[in-house]
């Protein structure tokens, strides 16, 4: 139920039948109930390009909306100097409240579906996860479940850098270990990883073997390769369990990494030459964009092949547009990756529409977010200044949790204590990412996010397991509950009202990709939700009907705020 479009849509016929296209009623909800539920914003602007006076448009508003939507409009009115109150009925809430209740997909339809290819998390291989990967993962998955839930077809994309030459230092350097198997650790990896580049500047010998080694892994050589996999497995071992404990979606049969457009790279700069959009200079092959300047006002230049024959970064994502556009069919590919990308991605980009291998009207979005800071604004680093491991970072957060839980409730069994503390602690720092605006750099505060008040995770997760609790302590089983909802006191409007908007949300964030506004939609449900229970008994209310209509009004809120968390990847829990 998208209430907000239906009326903006009434106001638009009106408009248009009077000539005026293209106007964008703005409807907001309003704080006040009493002056309506909804309020149309802009009528001010709308009436002086109609060379109207706004009552007069008003009434011409009015007129149409009537004449559409007779039963829904309980009451439209104007208020100086030129707002429209829209009141709706409450029998016709009622109804579409109903409609929820009986739907297993909280009366959300399903959307005309498209191939979406969704690049996200893609870290690198031979070091660890850190800290800059959680939003790309976390917001890249909630885009997933949300388009996926709406019934488009995901393609989930771990772009995982699993190419290019530092492989070769890679292979080199173990080579000189003698390793039984290459049985090591992914930290230890990562320690080979960063001792392997210092030598390769230094050292022309191993630097050379090191070239060697990437030429022959290019073409396939059964020795190198093997050892390539071995590092891709044992890295992405390790990120697979990061998944796991972040609840995210992203599986293996989802890892389709830089190596995965080798073979096609050959022929994409033939191609290119051909096409005469890449020219040779210095030995390198370029493409100059005209689109992009540099310093000096001049075309910038992009190398997709170096002197020595290797390619790049670049050429693997031209490639991998081609891929993502020919071969898995995508009407829209997103990325996840923080904005220091966007110039790169639009170069890739603007070569593969000049090239023809994606359509003109394939649409890429670059969601790109900020990075998260320490409580000083600087970015969030370990006191000696490295990056912050994410795996530490949950570890971090469960035993924050642990604490938390201990001090509230001494009475859970080990087991339960963990499983509680896990699920707290991840959700928190899950959730105090999701709910800030991904455009933006946000503070990362560990006593901010473990509040049981405010926008939080614990919050809702304990509003939750409180409507749980009364509906348990209810004698009425749900089935018997077949009354039709009566809505009559403020807070029960209110709360119907916020309930209905659950699929305004879902369809604004699969626009947008902006997580934040579940996560203020779900924390204002839950305060609706709270203000409803002050102000309304529900299992001691006289009235059985009215009994009845508010046990029904706290099962729709329970899921809702079930599903929405779902969304987000957070996992409820029954009891706190
Ligand atoms: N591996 C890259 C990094 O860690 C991100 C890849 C993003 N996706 C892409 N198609 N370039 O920065």
């Amino acid at each position: 139920m998208n209430l907000k479009k239906i009326i903006q849509k009434d106001i638009e016929n009106a408009l248009i039948k009077i000539g005026l296209i293209d106007c964008n009623p703005i409807i907001i909800s309003n704080k006040k109930i009493e002056l309506g539920h909804y309020q149309l914003n802009n009528l001010i602007k709308i009436a002086s390009i109609s060379k109207l006076e706004p009552y007069e448009l008003f009434k011409i508003i009015i007129f149409n909306m009537k004449k559409e939507h007779e039963y829904m409009y309980k009451k439209i009115t104007f208020s100086q100097p030129g707002f429209i109150n829209i009141f709706i009925n409450n029998h016709w809430i009622s109804e579409q409240l109903e409609k929820i209740f009986i739907s297993s997909r909280l009366g959300i339809n399903y959307v005309k579906s498209q191939n979406i290819v969704i690049d996200y998390s893609s870290p690198n291989i031979a070091k660890e996860m850190h800290v800059g990967h959680l939003r790309s993962t976390i917001i890249g998955d909630v885009m997933a479940r949300t388009l996926d839930f709406l019934g488009h077809n995901v393609i989930r994309a771990n772009h995982i850098g699993d190419w290019g030459t530092q492989f070769g230092m890679l292979i080199a350097y173990l080579e000189n270990k003698k390793l039984k198997n290459y049985d090591i650790s992914l930290s230890k990896l990562e320690e080979f990883y960063c001792k392997a580049k210092k030598k390769y500047d230094i050292d022309q010998l191993f630097a050379k073997k090191s070239r060697e080694y990437v030429v022959k892994l290019q073409n396939g050589d059964q020795y190198c390769y093997s050892i390539w996999k071995k590092l891709v497995s044992i890295t992405m071992v390790e990120n697979y369990k990061i998944y796991k404990r972040l609840n995210v979606t992203l599986k293996e049969n989802h890892t389709m990494g830089e190596s995965l457009y080798n073979k096609m790279l050959p022929n994409i700069i033939q191609d290119l030459q051909k096409k005469k959009i890449a020219i040779k200079k210095d030995g390198s092959i370029i493409v100059f964009l005209k689109e992009f300047k540099n310093r000096l006002g001049e075309s910038m230049g992009v190398v997709i092949q170096k002197q020595d024959q290797g390619f790049l970064y670049s050429t693997t994502d031209i490639a991998c547009f081609k891929y993502r556009y020919q071969i898995l069919h995508a009407d829209r590919i997103i990325y996840y990756t923080d904005s220091r990308q966007n110039q790169h991605l639009m170069q890739a980009w603007t070569i593969a529409k000049k090239a023809n291998y994606i359509s003109q009207d394939l649409s890429l979005e670059h969601h790109m977010f900020g990075m998260m800071l320490s409580k000083n604004k600087r970015p969030f680093k370990t006191r000696d200044g490295n990056t912050i491991k994410l795996s530490a970072l949950l570890d971090e957060a469960i035993e924050r949790a642990m604490y938390l839980i201990k001090n509230k409730k001494s009475n859970l069994s080990k087991k339960k204590l963990t499983q509680l503390a896990n699920i707290i602690g991840i959700s928190a720092v899950k959730y105090a990412d999701l709910s800030k605006n991904r455009n933006t750099n946000y503070v990362f505060d560990w006593d901010e996010m473990l509040s049981f008040e405010g926008n939080t995770a614990p919050y809702i997760q304990y509003a939750y397991t409180r409507i749980i609790s009364i509906l348990k302590k209810s004698i009425i089983p749900i089935n018997k509950l077949k009354e039709k909802i009566i809505l009559k006191k403020t807070s029960e409007i209110n709360l119907a009202i916020k309930i209905l908007e659950f699929e305004e949300i879902i369809l604004l964030i699969s626009k947008r990709g902006t997580p934040h506004i579940l996560c203020k939609y779900l924390y204002q449900l839950a305060t609706s939700f709270s203000n409803f229970y002050q102000n309304c008994s529900i299992l001691f209310s006289k009235k059985i009907k009215t009994r009845k209509t508010r046990l029904k009004l706290s099962i729709l809120t329970a899921k809702t705020l079930k599903k929405g968390l779902n969304m987000l990847g957070i996992t409820v829990v029954k009891k706190m």
